[in-house]
């Protein structure tokens, strides 16, 4: 069940930590899969007693499961939880730290550093890390696991790296993009990559578009100093899109080996055409929520009103239209649009295949799509005919496989990715080349937008799609999918 180690978490008194990492871990634990000797040692600001921190686990299982767990399991997870007060400035409690970690013998000395904090504070801990010696793999592994934002444009993506690579070496370090631990997008390559049927469809004599989506019906909640800072072309094209986007164009991988399928995502990201910033407006749409209803929480504020200053210009509805230079992609456009705040949620790839002479002409096409969330499931749209007389009366008719049936295993992404870092598995985080890749497609917009003040197109929460953003299409019968359906 694999060797004993320490999971060393920092910031663990965070929302991720507290709604993801500790009840995934928790989960993990009571699915049988974590080394029997695993500790985990939690990180916070605060001076707690171990003992405060194990109420605090317990409360937040508790909410989690509904206090549904065996108190067995529960005893044997806490039984691995410590905790260390560590501000990240502060270098004597690295030094407690490193002598709790390598001399007390209480602990693994191969160990994973989760580092779930400000990224202003990534480089200032690993610096502190390597000057306790917590960083050299003298006979037993060290790795850091960084959360996402690496960096938040290009230049400071670089700094970073430049940074902990003085003291980590490329496969020490884990670039966390929780959507690649989703069994769904991983779904998306073997999908392609197995079917020889979709392969020789997979280009651009038979596509005419595709979209890529993930619309939320949530809104920015409490993180509007974060996100103001951010905005939804950063925080979720930057990353989570442009991955999905790398995984449903790239070639086919040599094979399923952690390096050749980056070599190839690398790749795809690198072949996209910069954004035409002298034309952005007919590439790139932006906009804001507005007051409106929700399905789930009533009425809800607008954007600014939450934020309490009109004057932003930060996106929370943000579309790009992207061109691939190869040869299998060349003259498509791909459309990537990210929202909070829709009409409903739902995260997923459509693939609009060219009406190619028809026999009856009807505006519908072929569209191919694959469901990330709410639901796990392919769909195929074909035309066939309305039974009755008219030959010519065609209507679409869906053939939709379910991806995840009942029984099949629950794991949470970030869950795949805390076992994938406990036993060095890359494979499913990002290299620094996609990192660089990815903000130097975005960058440019961003600088665009965050120089014009004019105000942003307003959409009221719990709406579609702005007609407005129509204005990046090619063509005029493209348009966003209204939902996965239809
Ligand atoms: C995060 C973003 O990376 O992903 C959030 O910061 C977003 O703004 C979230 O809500 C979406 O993740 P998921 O897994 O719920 O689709």
């Amino acid at each position: 069940m694999g060797e004993n180690s320490t999971l060393v978490l920092f910031g663990a008194r965070g929302n991720l930590a507290k709604i993801k990492l500790i009840p995934g871990l928790f989960h993990l634990d009571e699915s049988g899969k974590l080394p029997e000797g695993m500790k985990i040692l939690s990180i916070g600001r605060q001076k707690i007693e171990d003992d405060v921190w194990k109420a605090e686990i317990k409360e937040m299982l508790d909410v989690k499961f509904k206090k549904k767990y065996e108190k067995n399991v529960f005893d044997r997870f806490i039984a691995r939880n410590f905790y260390h007060a560590n501000e990240p400035e502060d270098p004597e409690a690295f030094k407690r730290l490193s002598n709790k970690l390598l001399n007390s013998g209480d602990f693994s000395k191969n160990i994973a550093f989760f580092l779930s904090v400000r990224p202003s504070d990534f480089s200032t801990i690993v610096d502190q890390l390597a000057a306790e010696n917590l960083l050299k793999e003298d006979g037993f592994w060290k790795r850091v696991l960084i959360e996402k934002p690496f960096g938040t444009n290009l230049e400071t993506a670089i700094e970073l790296q430049k940074s902990i690579s003085r003291h980590l070496a490329e496969t020490q370090i884990y670039r966390i993009d929780h959507y690649l631990g989703k069994s769904a997008l991983q779904n998306i390559l073997m999908t392609r990559f197995n079917n020889a049927i979709l392969e020789p469809l997979w280009n651009k004599n038979y596509i005419d578009h595709i979209q890529i989506t993930n619309h939320e019906t949530l809104g920015v909640g409490e993180r509007t100093t974060f996100y103001d800072s951010t905005g939804a072309l950063r925080d979720m094209i930057q990353s989570h899109l442009l991955q999905m986007l790398a995984l449903t164009a790239m070639e086919k991988p040599a094979s399923l080996n952690p390096d050749d399928i980056r070599k190839e995502k690398i790749k795809l990201l690198e072949s996209i055409n910069p954004i035409p910033i002298n034309e952005i407006e007919k590439n790139a749409f932006r906009a804001q929520y507005s007051k409106g209803t929700s399905n789930s929480e009533g009425n809800v504020l607008g954007y600014l009103e939450e934020l309490g200053d009109d004057k932003s210009v930060v996106e929370t509805y943000a579309a790009l239209k992207l061109f691939i230079n190869n040869e299998r992609w060349n003259g498509v456009p791909i459309y990537l649009r990210t929202a909070k705040r829709m009409h409903e949620a739902g995260t997923y790839i459509s693939i609009k295949f060219k009406n190619k002479d028809d026999l009856v002409k009807t505006d519908k096409s072929n569209w191919l799509v694959i469901s990330i969330q709410p639901r796990e499931s392919t769909h195929f749209e074909i035309q066939t005919k309305t039974p009755g007389l008219d030959d010519s009366l065609m209507r679409t008719t869906r053939l939709e496989g379910l991806n995840r049936i009942d029984g099949d295993e629950t794991i949470d992404s970030y869950e795949t990715l805390m076992l994938d870092l406990m036993s060095g598995n890359q494979s499913r985080f990002l290299h620094i080349d996609e990192v660089k890749a990815a903000w130097s497609l975005v960058d440019p917009v961003i600088v665009e937008w965050v120089k014009d003040k004019n105000k942003v197109h307003q959409y009221p929460s719990g709406s579609g799609d702005p007609i407005e953003s129509k204005i990046i299409f090619e063509n005029p019968d493209q348009f966003w999918r209204k939902s996965i359906n239809n």
